[in-house]
């Protein structure tokens, strides 16, 4: 039974698989017990951040407008309070402060992403580049290497400039792609002396459902049945459409940095990827096991497989979308076809495997999905199942009591990274690791004694601390989200991920540490 659990999962022999075995064995004690041990020497300890969730200074000095500008003016009853990124911790202007921060925490690592627009108003070429977006982030990578900190840098992190979204639809055209490869040109050739590690994307998964799928990010395009006013009328096609050209983006950009800059500049590219660990129900039966694969499939492989493995989609999307898209008589090609030259050119090109992970969920095979017509969500059901499995639930329609958080999707689930990391080295061959966000939210009333901010790091840390030493992940590094509180998008100031708390009301905008923040410091002080 083990061996063909195993085998299910596509996966690469080795390590992982006995790993993965042992875990599936492991009583909750032994699969909680808390481990001693050091981190690899050159471990990298780092926290990341977003543009437009700190910078604020929206228009300053020439800056386009994004599709979240865009989002959160023409949409403010969608935001608690009609918050919006305008200003936030107005990294804009304080990076300095920023900086005063990273330092104290004595971090090695600092990830940040550039906004495009502040370089490229609309978006292209012909608008910028804008000299002074050039001169902020030259400052903020300067800084941070006078301080002996190594930037990382996102190029896109959802906030793409509002012309290209009014020209083209954003990414659900693939025209945005050229307009894309300039910026990251650009990127590559003005700071890429400096910069080692860069990152194309920061979770497409999350800008794919949340903005083009349910419409409940910028730049909100959504799915019928939700019947909102800025409705698109994705018929479960947009969705696919933007992360179809977003692969094609990553993929150009990674061939432009390695043939034209990686040989002198010395770095690496790849993606930042999301993913909760789908923990199967009941974990050993094959169609609870077979639902749990389904579901990361359709969440990490939709990205990953092209980018780390066959170059193109997984066999199950396509199978699944296919079947419904028949089923309905609507467009075949929902799920875009890439060319055989375009899927050569999707192989092997991320030079590590960026994870942002949160949180787990609890899946089990069932017969009834609420809607009808094809989705993305409901693509996920198969049709032709004999066996009558047809859905994914997560923990909220089981009994099982994780503990929760500020945030409705985030359970605290620390062994979930474990088995996730271990699925990653079996799935797409044993790529080096950056963890490049994990944290949890507390309400915006719950003060600098943030213990349950302190319990997560801990018990999150201590497994992958596991899953290095004793399953063989090679995880290189950890940037802990966040270095302070801030824009939590769709959701505002209300939930708070920062290891500092941000007076919002205070001008000065003040970055206070919480208790956690000396946590973390003492972690990466000890390595
Ligand atoms: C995103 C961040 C976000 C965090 C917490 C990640 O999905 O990359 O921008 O703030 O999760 O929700």
């Amino acid at each position: 039974l083990l061996l063909l659990m195993c085998s299910i999962a596509n996966s690469h022999t080795g390590k992982g698989q006995e790993s993965m075995e042992k875990l599936i064995r492991q009583n909750a004690f032994e699969r909680d017990r808390f481990y001693y041990d050091e981190f690899p020497e050159n471990f990298g300890w780092g926290t990341a951040t977003a543009a437009y969730q700190i910078e604020g200074g929206w228009n300053a000095a020439g800056k386009g407008e994004s599709v979240w500008d865009d989002f959160t003016h023409r949409m403010p009853c969608w935001f608690l309070r009609n918050q919006t990124g305008d200003v936030t911790c107005d990294s804009y202007h304080k990076f300095d402060d920023d900086l005063a921060i990273i330092k104290e925490l004595g971090l090695s690592h600092y990830r940040f992403s550039i906004s495009w627009s502040r370089i490229f108003p609309d978006g292209k070429n012909t608008s910028g580049p804008l000299p002074d977006g050039v001169r902020y982030y030259n400052e903020v990578i300067n800084k941070l290497l006078a301080a002996n900190v190594e930037p990382m840098v996102t190029l896109f992190h959802w906030d793409l400039p509002q012309a290209l979204q009014d020209e083209f639809g954003g990414f659900n055209s693939s025209e945005v792609v050229p307009h894309f490869l300039n910026y990251a040109d650009f990127c590559f050739r003005t700071f890429g002396d400096r910069v080692k590690y860069w990152f194309t994307f920061n979770e497409p998964y999350s800008y794919c459902m949340l903005g083009h799928g349910l419409g409940v990010s910028a730049p909100g395009k959504c799915v019928d049945w939700l019947n909102l006013s800025n409705n698109f009328g994705d018929r479960g096609e947009g969705v696919y459409y933007a992360a179809h050209s977003i692969i094609k983006s990553h993929a150009q950009a990674y061939h432009i940095y390695n043939n034209t800059y990686r040989q002198t500049q010395q770095g690496q590219i790849g993606i930042t990827l999301n993913t909760n660990w789908v923990e199967p129900s009941e974990a050993t039966d094959l169609d609870h096991i077979e639902a749990s694969q389904r579901s990361l499939a359709f969440s990490t492989g939709w990205f990953a497989e092209p980018i780390f493995n066959s170059g193109d989609y997984p066999d199950v999307m396509r199978w699944n979308v296919g079947n419904r898209s028949e089923y309905y008589n609507v467009n075949p090609d929902r799920l875009p076809k890439f060319t055989k030259k375009e899927k050569e050119l999707n192989k092997a090109t991320s030079d590590f495997f960026g994870l942002n992970h949160y949180t787990s969920n609890l899946i089990v095979p069932c017969s009834y999905y609420p809607v009808d017509g094809p989705t993305y969500d409901s693509d996920q059901v198969s049709l032709s199942s004999e066996k009558g499995i047809f859905a994914f639930l997560t923990h909220k329609g089981l009994s099982i009591q994780w503990p929760g958080s500020a945030s409705s999707w985030l359970y605290q689930v620390p062994w979930g990274i474990r088995k996730l990391l271990i699925w990653i080295k079996r799935t797409y061959g044993d790529p080096v690791v950056y963890i490049t966000e994990n944290g949890i939210s507390e309400h915006d009333y719950d003060g600098l004694e943030d213990d349950i901010r302190v319990n997560y790091y801990k018990d999150y840390i201590d497994e992958v601390l596991k899953a290095i030493n004793e399953d063989d992940v090679k995880v290189k590094g950890y940037t802990a989200w966040s270095l302070m509180d801030n824009f939590e998008w769709a959701e505002g100031y209300s939930e708070r991920f920062g290891l500092h708390w941000v007076n919002f009301t205070d001008p000065e905008r003040p970055r206070i540490p919480k208790k956690s923040a000396s946590y973390y410091k003492s972690l990466a002080e000890s390595g």
